[in-house]
Formats: structure tokens, sequence, C-alpha cells
């Protein structure tokens, strides 16, 4: 043979030929922007490590949601940075808690026409930024936060979430929430379980707009260990079994091989969180123009749907969405 069997280039010539045979693509529907709401401030306050990221009042948070729903992102995350914090975070389960408001005040705005999201953990909300409350040994007590969280998970399915999102990553979770909201009458709420998330470095930034760093240790007690695959889908089949509609990985680019595991492998929709730190690595990188901002963004949404996301929770949201539609 004089000439080569294969030429994929033939595919590759024109753009009209490419988007033919593209196999993957970015939708705005696929898209959840997580949005931070803070109890008594007046202005909204800019994250300095999130850039374009804003700490929101109730009233900054609706703008902010109803311009993103223009943009064409129609599902939100909501994070409450509550203005007093205790040892049990008793403000993530107070009916006038600002992530309950912060629900309301978007339920409110969208009725059904938007999927109203709620983060589930206590990191925002203890004075010693765990995810749980502690015993005696200053350890996270796994059960006891399981009665906190069930209080919390009925406090925001009564203000109006949608969805209600475990993050904590303690055993039994979804299984403890999936029983509350049962029984409260609350059926139609969905779960949406941080199933796979891992103790990661890229959740630095986070920590600035949810003001929820721990005041000691760390996370490695609850959250995965980065070096464990087989570890995580035993995770995600127990929330499965335990009742979660919806299941997350966490950090997203680096944990792509579990998004594509668990889409195979389970067929549940699986969501995929590029976090803080993700976000902020580009950011950086675009502001000093070492990178293109539009390109790199478009670049790793489109990959993480490629591993088999269903959705993607990422703070490019509102940017993506605006790129996305501008590129028909
Ligand atoms: C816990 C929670 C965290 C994030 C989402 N939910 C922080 C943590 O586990 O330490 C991180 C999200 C991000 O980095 O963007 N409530």
């Amino acid at each position: 043979m004089a000439f080569p069997e294969h030429r994929p280039r033939r595919l590759r010539r024109t753009p009209a030929l490419r988007a033919l045979v593209r196999e993957t693509r970015l939708h705005t529907d696929d898209l959840i922007m997580p949005l931070f709401c803070k109890e008594g401030i007046d202005e909204p306050a800019a994250i300095s490590s999130m850039p374009g990221q804003f700490q929101h009042t109730i009233e900054s948070l609706r703008k902010e949601a109803v311009e993103i729903a223009e943009a064409g992102v129609r599902a939100f995350m909501l994070f409450g940075v509550p203005a007093t914090k205790d040892a049990e975070g008793s403000e993530a389960w107070s009916a006038n808690g600002v992530g309950q408001k912060a629900i309301a005040a978007l339920r409110g705005e969208f009725g059904d026409d938007a999927v109203v999201m709620s983060d589930l953990c206590l990191d925002e909300y203890t004075d010693h930024g765990h995810c749980g409350v502690l015993n005696d040994r200053n350890e996270v007590d796994n059960d006891a936060t399981l009665e906190r969280y069930r209080r919390i998970a009925l406090a925001q399915a009564e203000a109006g979430a949608h969805v209600i999102a475990p993050s904590g990553m303690m055993d039994g979770q979804v299984a403890a929430i999936r029983g509350t909201l049962e029984e409260a009458g609350h059926a139609d709420a969905v779960i949406m379980a941080y199933a796979a998330k891992f103790a990661s470095a890229l959740y630095g930034p986070f920590r600035e707009a949810a003001e929820g760093a721990p005041r000691f240790g760390d996370r490695s007690g609850y959250q995965q260990d980065p070096a464990n695959a087989d570890e995580s889908m035993r995770e995600i089949r127990a929330d499965i079994d335990e009742g979660a509609d919806i299941v997350m990985v966490k950090p997203a680019v680096p944990y792509l091989d579990l998004v594509h595991r668990s889409k195979r492998d389970t067929g549940v929709p699986v969501a995929a969180y590029h976090v803080s730190g993700e976000y902020a690595m580009v950011k950086a990188a675009a502001a000093n123009g070492w990178l293109d901002e539009r390109r790199s963004v478009l670049e790793i949404l489109t990959s993480i749907r490629r591993a088999g996301a269903d959705m993607i929770l990422t703070y490019h949201a509102k940017d993506a969405a605006a790129w996305v539609r501008a590129d028909g």
C-alpha cells in the first residue's frame, strides 16, 4: 500500500466536518452555579482568591441569580455563611438561618423554573470549622452529626430546596436524610450526594468564601484519600443504596477516572464539582496572560462532560454559558 490506510485528518479538515463528528457538546442545561450568601452584610463582598465571585446579600444573590438564569443556567447550589457560629452549628437548621433565607429567596424568584440546590454541611456553621460535631476527644462524632444533618435537611426542605446535597462525608448521611425527608412529607426532595469527595488541597479558596476552615486538624478523618479509587466506588454504591438520586465526584479534573467509572458502572446521574481551587488556577493564569481563559474553561468543561458527567458545578458557569451561546 502506497498510502496510509487511515486518514483521520479527513474529518478534521473544515469546521463543518468537525462539527458533524463532534461527540460531546457543552450545554447550559448541564451547568450548576454555586453561590454564597452571607448574613449581616449590606454590600456584596468580593472573594479575593476567587476573582469574579462574591459573598452575596440576599438582594445581590437574587440579582446575580437572575442574570445567570438569563445567560441560560437554571441550577444553583447555595452556601450560607452565618454571622454567628457555635460548637454544634445550630444556625444551619434555624428556620431563620441565612441558608434557609437564601433558598426561600431563589424559590420566590424562580418558583419551579430553576433548580434550587442547597449544600448540607456544618463547616460554615461550627466555631471549630469541622463538618460535624465533636466528641470529648475532639474527633468528629459520626452518629451525633447525623442527628444534626437530619434537622438541616428538614429546614432546607421546608425553605423550599428542590435538591439537598449532603457534603460532610459522614457514614450513613444519605440514609439519615432520606428517612427524615420521607417521614416529614418531603418525599419529592432530590438528594444529590457528595459521594466521592476527597480531602483536597483544591478547596483552599472556598474556605475564604464560606469561612469554614478547620481551626485545628484537617478533614482526612472523613474525606477520602486522593490515592483511592475503588473506595470511591464503594462510597458511590452505598449512597445510591441509601437513596441518592444523583451522585457527585469532587474535585472534578483530578478525579475524572471516577466520573467515568461512576457513570459507566452505575448509570445513575453523576455530577462533577469543578472546585474553587480549579477555578482559581485558571483565573490566576489567565490574569497573568499565561492562559486564554475562554478556551481553557471550555476545554476543561467539555472534558468533564466527555468523561461522563451529566452535570457540572462550576464557578465559571455564567461566563461559560455566555461563551457556549455565542459559539452557537
Ligand atoms: C463542605 C464543602 C466544601 C466545599 C463544598 N462543600 C469544603 C470542604 O469540604 O472543605 C468545597 C467547594 C470548593 O472548593 O469549591 N461544606
